[in-house]
């Protein structure tokens, strides 16, 4: 199974993603690929942003390893599930989907928490570090529940 997480810079929000998820797969014994990606360039080959590891690290993570590149078609076929952060990385993403069979492997990662109020996970660029703090919080929860169906077929 692999896993690709995807955001606007690939710098925050998809490697936090994408390290929370190597961890608690980990944790649970699960054997999974993982990846992520920016709609953008502006970041490619860059370390995550040093608020996002620092976030990470206060939570036991460490994501110093990753490097930012940009999402691409073929990436469509190289993953099973791509989750996206917001709308407009949904929309980013599904421009460059070739048909209805590449459009249905991607999805908002809040569709993993139907509950919650927050149907994006926002950007924590331009804010402080409690932004990051919620980030995650909010990608823990829906990655949780995201391994729970992996798992269980929840
Ligand atoms: P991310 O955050 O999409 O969560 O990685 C951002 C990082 C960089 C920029 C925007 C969002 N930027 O404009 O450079």
């Amino acid at each position: 199974m692999k896993i690709l997480m995807v955001c606007l810079g690939n710098i925050c929000r998809s490697p936090m993603a994408e390290g929370l998820l190597r961890a608690r797969a980990a944790e649970r014994g699960v054997s999974l690929i993982t990846d992520s990606a920016g709609t953008s360039n502006y970041h490619v080959g860059e370390a995550p942003d040093l608020r996002a590891q620092a976030a990470m690290r206060r939570r036991g993570i460490d994501i110093s390893d990753l490097r930012g590149r940009q999402f691409n078609a073929k990436d469509f076929a190289a993953f099973d599930h791509i989750f996206v952060m917001d709308r407009s990385n949904l929309a980013n993403v599904l421009a460059l989907a070739e048909g209805p069979h590449q459009q249905a492997r991607v999805r908002l990662m809040m569709d993993m928490l139907p509950e919650a109020e927050l149907r994006e996970v926002p950007d924590p660029y331009f804010g402080g570090d409690d932004g990051f703090d919620a980030v995650f919080d909010q990608l823990d929860s829906a990655i949780h529940r995201f391994l729970d169906e992996l798992e269980h077929g929840r």
